[in-house]
């Protein structure tokens, strides 16, 4: 009874979306593998070197199992050993890819018992130990697939959207900034015509996704809220998305809560100019990074074996 999924990155937010767009990456993927045991247990094992920890009260993928445990009647332990790809605090959606890979995984070895919004709903009390409150915007894409629109998490009502042909490029600058306190900075209350603004561009951006509209793509994914604020953590920010813009991105912007930064283009050549585009200011900068250029993955968490 042991499982192997690999479960991919996300891009929570995708710009103008704050908590309710978010869509799955092709690059990177954790590996997570999960067997089931007699007892009521739970193990965790990282074969990764990033420190985390194995507590199961404390760690994302223990706290996603524990509740699934709480919601079955009968005993089921489990011994998951995960090689996490996806950096913590990179923006990427490392702590949904532990708490979605996690129970897909463990709904696979018990028959496939769960609807899809059961599965979101054990992975968010997982995620909402490294965000601090309860969104599914990297979860929902990992355990749906694809883009998804998070109408609403009480209750879980997910919609998934058509891909469009982009590619995505993506640096990460080696800061870590913690999705808590990058929510804990926001303002708590916004002004009527940025929200005017902001819905605006969410419903013309899954339009265009709809109808593979790049231009539309490229006048939608405008974020005058939350990159405002968020961007001041990101070194260098500006500077990218600018140089980004002009070497033909369709657009971008903060990847989920930083620091990792996306730009959409419509072709494989833009892709690769792009990253070499984002590449040189962190070169220049001296500071550290990783780049990644992908697609859109439209199946979410894999079963491998
Ligand atoms: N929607 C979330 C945020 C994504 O921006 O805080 C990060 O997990």
């Amino acid at each position: 009874m042991k499982v192997k999924v690999s479960s991919p990155a996300g891009i929570g937010n995708i710009v103008c979306g704050f908590d309710v767009l978010g869509l799955s990456l092709d690059l990177p993927a954790d590996i997570i593998e999960l067997e089931l045991t007699g007892d009521n247990k739970t193990i965790i094992h990282h074969t990764d070197d990033f420190g985390i920890s194995e507590d199961p009260d404390v760690n994302i993928a223990g706290i996603a199992l524990k509740a699934i445990q709480k919601h079955l009647d009968q005993q089921h332990g489990f011994i998951a050993t995960i090689k996490k790809l996806i950096r913590p605090g990179s923006g990427l959606g490392s702590s949904a890819a532990s708490a979605a890979g996690i129970v897909v995984a463990a709904d696979h070895l018990l028959g496939n018992i769960f609807t899809k919004e059961q599965l979101v709903q054990f992975a968010m009390e997982g995620e909402y130990i490294a965000s601090g409150g309860y969104h599914a915007d990297n979860i929902a894409p990992c355990i749906y697939g694809g883009i998804n629109i998070i109408r609403s998490v009480k209750p879980i009502d997910v919609i998934k959207v058509p891909c469009p042909d982009v590619y995505i490029t993506i640096v990460h600058p080696m800061i870590e900034i913690k999705t808590s306190e990058a929510r804990a900075i926001l303002p708590k209350q916004v002004e009527l015509y940025k929200a005017v603004n902001q819905w605006a561009n969410i419903a013309a951006l899954v339009a265009a996704f709809y109808s593979n509209d790049v231009a539309l793509m490229s006048r939608a994914l405008n974020d005058n809220i939350i990159e405002p604020v968020r961007s001041r953590l990101i070194p260098h920010f500006d500077e990218v998305k600018e140089k980004c813009l002009q070497h033909g991105a369709l657009g971008g912007g903060i990847a989920g809560s930083g620091p990792a930064i996306f730009m959409m283009s419509n072709n494989i050549e833009k892709a690769g100019i792009l990253e070499e585009t984002m590449a040189s200011v962190y070169r220049k900068a001296g500071i550290e990074y990783n780049t990644y250029v992908t697609t859109i993955n439209k199946q979410g968490v894999k079963i491998l074996s």
